[in-house]
């Protein structure tokens, strides 16, 4: 049975941990969405785990549109959401015109922009069209040559910043938001003052679900891997047993754990 926005819902009211991943192509899209993980994201970080890049700021909206297909082939049952990448969205009617792509010919059912006050007026108008929108705050990797990768929201004037923003998506018709490494007590005063689920990076494990990036949790990201992720495959002597692990290990709390806090 398809995931559903109302089902995704439903499991936030019930306190059932959201299970999110990343995913790129078909094959592992069909064995992600196999082992449990309702909500699959077609991230931007494909731009540096698949693509190779330094950052996401080179991938096209082109490119998210084929990754989404991809997906979309390979995914029978799990929520899809796609990443509206750098200078995609950054007029109102821009955002529209990318959003429609990656619904229309991607076949995402949910589209992410990151960012908190400059999107509003966006997620606004999708949200007006029928267009499910997913916030992103906290670390914003499209901004990352202004902040660089650090956690946000540790003074409390950005602690006070993040927690009107998120109000703020919600308020302008964000169904769900991402939060990426902030402050694991930040992010559940956010969860709490939220009624919209709350996914979190490297963000603690009291939000109402989780996301990592797929090439990090399979343990294939050349280089190092955040301080946040794991590595499911230590422990897994197959791809698909590592999925599993995740999605329950998610679902028990037992991931994220102390050791995975950043801030
Ligand atoms: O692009 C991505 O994978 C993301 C997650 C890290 C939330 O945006
Ligand atoms: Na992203």
């Amino acid at each position: 049975m398809a995931i559903t926005l109302s089902k995704l819902k439903k499991m936030h009211q019930d306190n059932s941990k959201i299970v999110c991943l990343t995913a790129y192509d078909a094959s592992f899209a069909h064995w992600v969405a196999e082992a449990g993980v309702e909500v699959i994201l077609v991230g931007d970080s494909l731009g540096m785990v698949v693509q190779g890049h330094a950052t996401t700021l080179p991938v096209t909206l082109d490119e998210m549109v084929y990754h989404t297909q991809m997906v979309q082939r390979g995914n029978q049952q799990a929520w899809c959401i796609a990443d509206l990448p750098f200078m995609s969205d950054t007029t109102v009617e821009q955002t529209l015109q990318s959003a429609a792509r990656l619904m229309k010919e991607g076949g995402a059912n949910m589209v992410k922009l990151e960012g908190g006050e400059r999107v509003l007026k966006a997620v606004a108008a999708l949200s007006a069209l029928g267009i499910p929108v997913c916030g992103h705050l906290g670390l914003l990797p499209q901004s990352v040559e202004k902040y660089g990768y650090k956690v946000q929201g540790r003074d409390d004037a950005s602690a006070q910043r993040l927690i009107s923003e998120a109000k703020s998506l919600e308020s302008a018709g964000a169904e769900m938001l991402v939060l990426e490494c902030v402050p694991a007590s930040l992010a559940k005063s956010i969860t709490e003052q939220l009624a919209i689920p709350v996914i979190g990076i490297g963000s603690g494990k009291d939000t109402s679900g989780q996301v990592l990036v797929l090439n990090d949790m399979l343990g294939i990201t050349v280089g190092s891997s955040p301080k946040f992720s794991k590595n499911f495959m230590a422990q897994s002597d197959s791809i698909q047993q590592a999925l599993a692990n995740y999605v329950s290990e998610v679902k028990s709390e037992q991931f994220p754990a102390e050791m995975h806090l950043v801030g």
